[in-house]
């Protein structure tokens, strides 16, 4: 019987090999310098990109779009889909963006409509970002002149990003936006901590996404999951500096998506402003985040480890009392808005988060006062103040919290 499986594996696993090389035969490889291209850090190579995409997407059968060693220089593309068969992506050189900010683009690399991507390689995207966070105003007010993100998922499904590495963004390094099913393992994305709005990984609208194994070291949150990411799983990320994961902004538009079914777990977050955080704009219209597990994470020195910041407001233009939103139906409108948030947070865990902070203030629950949390769990808390074991503290408003395990620090007064 032993034997029999055997041969059969075997037989199996030759009749794969044949199969797929047989269907990935050598024309079905686009080097994109067949096309054009030339790797020499000044030819724009937009079209030869481009042209070497469509023939890959007209095949068909699975194909692979080769980006070779080099260094590519890449304005602004749309990979557009559908395809006929899945297409590799397989970057080995160096796709680099224009020096210019591009202010107001979308993306910088975008791919649209795909179903079954595979993004891979040892390979980097430089998103040369430090004229565009000069130029930005995102940080001031809502209203601002954004630079695009890096590499933007649009409406992709069954997509598998592994391997690549992505630098200096000049607004979000990876962005996922109306998606399902994609994955994310082993990238790498890396700014300064003083960068603006350089993201790691921003998710919103998406079901099914999962991040794991991944360094992310840059200027803003290492993972924000906005409004209508549902059923997300982080798992084993590398987060610092950065401004820790969040889930968030939410309620900054009417109508937006809920949040739900997020889990967060094995992570090590290491001088960050924020550990993990979840935060609504005060005030904001009405939407829900429920689900949500924070489990298993380490905390090296975060500044506030655990968060729930129901008025967040990081500009100028808005204070505790007031603040100016624009509708998703009419964004020419501003309308004034007087209250506290109404996103109502319930179903929220944080298992086992030890290590220490650099704020005393480790446990900082700011729920809103229209629409208190609910069912909030802390369970198996350490987190030390600085690395001397001096004891941290709690801060809640409006939050029912349920406690068990140990404290540290000791629970709200309830
Ligand atoms: C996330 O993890 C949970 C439990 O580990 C699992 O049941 C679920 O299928 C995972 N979701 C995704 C999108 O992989
Ligand atoms: C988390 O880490 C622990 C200990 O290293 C390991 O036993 C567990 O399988 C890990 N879980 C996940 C989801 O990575
Ligand atoms: C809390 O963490 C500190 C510092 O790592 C450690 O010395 C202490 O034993 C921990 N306490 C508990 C109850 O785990
Ligand atoms: C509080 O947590 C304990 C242990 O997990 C659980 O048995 C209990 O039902 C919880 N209570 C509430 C009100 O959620």
């Amino acid at each position: 019987m032993a034997l029999s499986l055997l041969y059969l594996s075997h037989y199996l696993s030759l009749f794969m090999l044949v199969s797929t090389s047989s269907v990935l035969g050598q024309d079905c490889v686009f080097n994109v310098k067949d096309y054009g291209a030339i790797p020499d850090g000044e030819a724009d190579n937009s079209k030869a990109f481009l042209t070497a995409w469509s023939a890959a997407c007209q095949a068909k059968q699975d194909c692979t779009v080769l980006i070779p060693d080099g260094t590519f220089i890449v304005n602004p593309v749309v990979f557009q889909g559908p395809c006929n068969g899945q297409i590799t992506f397989q970057i080995d050189g160096v796709v680099m963006a224009p020096t210019d900010p591009c202010i107001g683009l979308e993306n910088w690399v975008a791919f649209d409509h795909v179903n079954g991507l595979i993004v891979q390689g040892q390979g980097l995207f430089d998103g040369q970002g430090a004229s565009a966070w000069e130029q930005t105003n995102c940080k001031k007010t809502l209203d601002c002149n954004a630079p695009p993100s890096s590499i933007r998922f649009n409406f992709v499904t069954t997509a598998t990003i592994q391997g690549i590495t992505s630098l200096n963004s000049k607004f979000f390094h990876f962005d996922v936006f109306g998606s399902d099913d994609v994955t994310f393992a082993n990238v790498k994305a890396t700014a300064p901590a003083d960068s603006p709005n350089t993201d790691g990984i921003h998710v919103g609208n998406s079901n099914r996404v999962t991040i794991t194994d991944s360094n992310i070291a840059t200027g803003d949150d290492c993972v924000s999951l906005g409004p209508g990411s549902k059923n997300i799983n982080v798992t084993r990320v590398n987060c610092g500096p950065g401004h820790g994961i969040s889930i968030g902004s939410l309620g900054r538009q009417q109508g937006e998506e809920d949040v739900r079914g997020i889990t967060v777990r094995n992570c090590t977050i290491s001088n960050t402003e924020n550990g993990v955080r979840i935060k609504t704009w005060a005030p904001s219209p009405p939407s829900t985040a429920s689900d949500v597990t924070f489990q298993d994470i380490i905390m090296n020195n975060a500044d506030n480890p655990i968060i729930i910041d129901q008025k967040y407001c990081p500009h100028d233009s808005c204070s505790d009392q007031a603040f100016y939103y624009r509708p998703l139906i009419f964004p020419y409108i501003y309308i004034y808005m007087q209250g506290n948030s109404l996103v109502q947070l319930s179903d929220i865990k944080f298992i086992n988060i030890q290590g220490s902070s650099s704020a005393k203030t480790a446990v900082k629950l700011q729920c809103s006062e229209s629409v208190p949390c609910q069912d909030i769990e802390l369970d198996t808390i350490n987190i030390t103040y600085h690395s001397d074991n001096e004891e941290t503290a709690s801060s809640c408003s409006n939050a029912n919290v349920n406690y068990s395990g140990t404290q540290n620090p000791p629970p709200c007064p309830q």
